[in-house]
């Protein structure tokens, strides 16, 4: 095995070396490249760049695999719970009974909002999109917790990391809450993590709420299949805006501002519009026709990582049916869900593009039946994905090699000349 590749230009050869991770690709490292060559390499949407070293999570898209830590991820799905997988990512190993009672209470402890903070909400329309509420409140936090920005300091990054993964929950349900025109409700120490964020979105001051321990595993499961996902562009935004120094209230925003996209957590909203604008398995050949004159994407299909199935999907797909069997619906866009995936899995287009259902074909109907509506669906994969934003942030701190993220380019623009006074100008 070769630990250096060779790349020449003209008559000179330069030596790069190579480096092994621990399983996946190896990298050639180029970071020396300019310096010795005057070249930089061009890699635009990253396909073939690994932007950094991580021991957080490990996908290989050919075979479908996603661990964190080493741990596959339908084990994780099946066997843990959420606060657990947050444990696990964010400190590297699955906690001891002692430490993870101690986590635990240390998140809980975190979930309710300075008092003040509520005002806040009220700034906002009530027919705001609540990913816009929380790309706003998630910022706005460093206002109100300054005395854990500084991140030099490991205590203060650990409660930073502690506040965020507790406070998501609390104002994602306010911003849930607020946009339907109901009260806030109050976190309850007594409940389990996503006990308690079911009960803050759904529970009004007119009736007792009673829990259902399906939904709850459902949504547990739910935020553990969204937790983490390796270099993907939020996480990469989050990176990216912490290699300045600037804080994790800063750098999550950011990284809610980044999944909002279409591409990426906004897949799973765009994947229910599409359905429901399918509307019968009769539309089905047609809309088909549509993708492959290219006229839209089939939502919920296709991954860059994965060419192979999603993993994510095959446990969402089941949970899917648990939810929908539970609460007794026969939900019709299942059946278009269902015809759609048999009939694009069977067609060349897809078979040779490699297009596979990804986790949003199936999260937008189970979330819609739990009671969700489309607005919220990318706001439910930013509070789950806080915890991968949070642990990558921190790793990267913790990196002695980090250094400001700073791309460079390939220059196609004027090159340089001079200033003309307007009335000169031709
Ligand atoms: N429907 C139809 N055609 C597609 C789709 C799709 N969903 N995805 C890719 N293609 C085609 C694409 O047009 C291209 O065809 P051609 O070779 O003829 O030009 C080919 O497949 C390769 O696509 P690409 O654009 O090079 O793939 P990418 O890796 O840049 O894009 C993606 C990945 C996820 C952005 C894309 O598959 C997509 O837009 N999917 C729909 C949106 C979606 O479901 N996103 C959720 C991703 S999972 C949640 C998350 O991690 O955020």
């Amino acid at each position: 095995m070769t630990d250096k590749a060779t790349l020449t230009i003209g008559d000179k050869s330069y030596d790069l070396p190579i480096l092994k991770g621990s399983t996946g690709p190896d990298v050639v490292d180029v970071r020396k490249f300019y310096g010795d060559s005057d070249h930089f390499t061009f890699d635009p949407g990253f396909t073939s760049t690994a932007s950094c070293e991580s021991k957080i999570t490990f996908i290989d898209g050919d075979a479908g695999i996603l661990l964190h830590r080493g741990y596959p991820i339908g084990q994780l799905a099946e066997e843990s719970s959420f606060l657990e997988v947050c444990h696990l990512l964010l400190n590297g190993e699955l906690p001891s009974a002692d430490e993870f009672t101690k986590f635990e209470r240390n998140i809980t402890y975190h979930t309710m909002l300075h008092a003040q903070f509520d005002t806040f909400f009220q700034g906002f329309r009530r027919d705001a999109h609540p990913m816009a509420v929380m790309t706003g409140a998630v910022g706005a936090l460093s206002a109100f917790y300054a005395d854990s920005l500084n991140v030099d300091d490991p205590k203060q990054r650990e409660i930073s990391a502690h506040r965020l993964i507790a406070k998501m929950p609390t104002i994602a349900a306010r911003a849930f809450q607020y946009s339907q025109g109901r009260p806030f409700v109050t976190p309850r120490n007594e409940l389990s993590y996503s006990e308690n964020f079911l009960r803050m979105c759904f529970s009004v001051p007119a009736e007792d709420w009673v829990p259902n321990p399906v939904l709850t595993r459902a949504m547990d499961r739910i935020f553990i299949l969204h937790a983490d996902h390796e270099q993907n562009a939020s996480t990469s935004t989050v990176r990216l805006a912490g290699s300045s120094g600037a804080h994790p209230f800063a750098c999550i925003a950011a990284g809610i501002a980044c999944l909002w996209g279409p591409s990426h957590g906004g897949a799973n909203q765009e994947a229910l519009e599409m359905l429901e604008e399918i509307g019968t398995v009769e539309n089905i050949p047609a809309f088909v026709q549509g993708v492959k004159d290219k006229k839209y994407k089939l939502m919920g299909f296709g991954h860059r990582v994965y060419k192979n199935f999603d993993p994510r999907a095959t446990v969402m797909q089941k949970t899917c049916y648990e939810v929908l069997e539970q609460l007794g619906i026969n939900d019709p866009l299942l059946h278009v869900a269902m015809e759609l995936e048999k009939v694009a899995l069977s067609d060349p287009y897809f078979i040779d593009r490699k297009l596979y259902p990804n986790i949003d074909f199936y999260s937008g109907i189970t979330l819609r039946a739990m009671g969700f509506p489309k607005e919220m669906f990318t706001v439910l994969f930013a509070l789950a994905r806080t915890v991968g934003w949070i642990s990558q942030w921190k790793e990267m701190f913790e990196d002695p090699s980090r250094k400001i993220g700073r791309p460079r380019q390939l220059y196609t623009g004027a090159t340089q000349r001079d200033y003309v006074p307007v009335d000169k100008r031709g």
